[in-house]
């Protein structure tokens, strides 16, 4: 398949070995700007390392990983990425805190910037996450949803392309987490980003995304019969979801959203599971195998 521009993101037959384990194998993907790509798959299949590879924290063994017809090999600041946990500078008030990037000498540019400006800029973050009445508290005055909220704004001045997010409300309470879900979805359509989401929650993956990625080791190699653990992960599901607008959680109780979430679970968390990569189900439009 060729890299047409129109795919921010194309990955093509990577594989990640560390030391001599296969993590990943066999990863091929082209995302589409817009999208948002939740990604589920079970413990230890190697998601992290996925969004370290495309953050370019972590070299891949083999394969390609290009954004917009470029291959990624540096850290770039076109990429941002919010964690689970994310420790703010303690010292630092939370606007501080935000206008922090926009300070650093990355280029001669930007340390001429005013600093007006970027408090203005900051400002406008921390307004789109509902945080600018605590502007001017530490972050130890907020709760653990407010400074995620901190986090994803400290990321979004960045401007980044594709916003990676490995697990980022996997520390709250269920309330919490699904006022952070409408949250990020408004955010979503408002910034017209690309996110990549892992998510260990398969309900809040399927009410996220317009794409869901499910990465396992669960399948048989189609040439040596091995099963399981032994091999390295792949996508082995890649659903198109049509979102009308912002989705209500209510979208959640609906007979579609349970059996959608069970067919996930199947296909991707069944260490029994014995189906060979032709017979993955890569619905998405997108979908493409490499067999490098
Ligand atoms: N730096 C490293 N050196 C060696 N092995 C590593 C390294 N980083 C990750 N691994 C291994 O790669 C595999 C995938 O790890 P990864 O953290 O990507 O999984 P994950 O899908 O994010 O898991 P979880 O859902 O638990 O967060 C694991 O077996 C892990 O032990
Ligand atoms: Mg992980």
């Amino acid at each position: 398949m060729q890299n047409e521009p129109k795919h921010l993101l194309f990955i093509e037959d990577l594989k990640k070995v560390y030391k001599n384990k296969v993590v990943l194998d066999d990863i091929d993907l082209a995302v589409s700007k817009g999208e948002f790509c939740t990604l589920v798959g079970p413990s230890g299949c190697g998601k992290s390392t996925l969004l370290k590879l495309i953050l370019g924290q972590e070299r891949t063994t083999s394969g390609r990983i290009l954004m917009e017809g470029r291959e990624l090999l540096l850290p770039s600041d076109s990429i941002g990425i919010v964690y689970q946990k994310y420790s703010l500078y303690p010292h630092l008030t939370i606007l501080e805190n935000i206008m922090l990037g926009k300070q650093l000498p990355v280029s001669l540019w930007r340390s001429f910037l005013k600093k007006k400006a970027i408090r203005l800029e900051a400002m406008h973050y921390l307004e789109s996450v509902q945080l600018a009445e605590h502007a001017d508290k530490y972050p130890h005055q907020l709760s653990g949803g407010m400074q995620q909220r901190v986090a994803i704004a400290q990321a979004l001045i960045m401007k980044p392309k594709i916003l990676l997010m490995d697990e980022p409300f996997g520390a709250l309470d269920p309330g919490t987490r699904e006022i952070m879900q409408v949250l990020i979805l408004e955010l979503w359509e408002q910034n017209r980003m690309t996110i990549f989401f892992v998510t260990h929650d398969l309900e809040e993956a399927v009410f996220l995304g317009t794409r869901i990625l499910v990465v396992s080791q669960y399948y048989t190699h189609e040439t040596n019969g091995k099963q399981g653990v032994n091999l390295g992960s792949r996508i082995v599901s890649d659903y198109a979801l049509n979102r009308n607008g912002a989705s209500s959680p209510q979208i959640k109780e609906t007979a579609e959203f349970g059996q959608l979430i069970q067919r996930i679970r199947n296909e991707g968390f069944d260490p029994k599971q014995c189906q060979t990569a032709s017979e993955f189900n890569l619905e998405h439009f997108d979908s493409f195998q490499t067999f490098g």
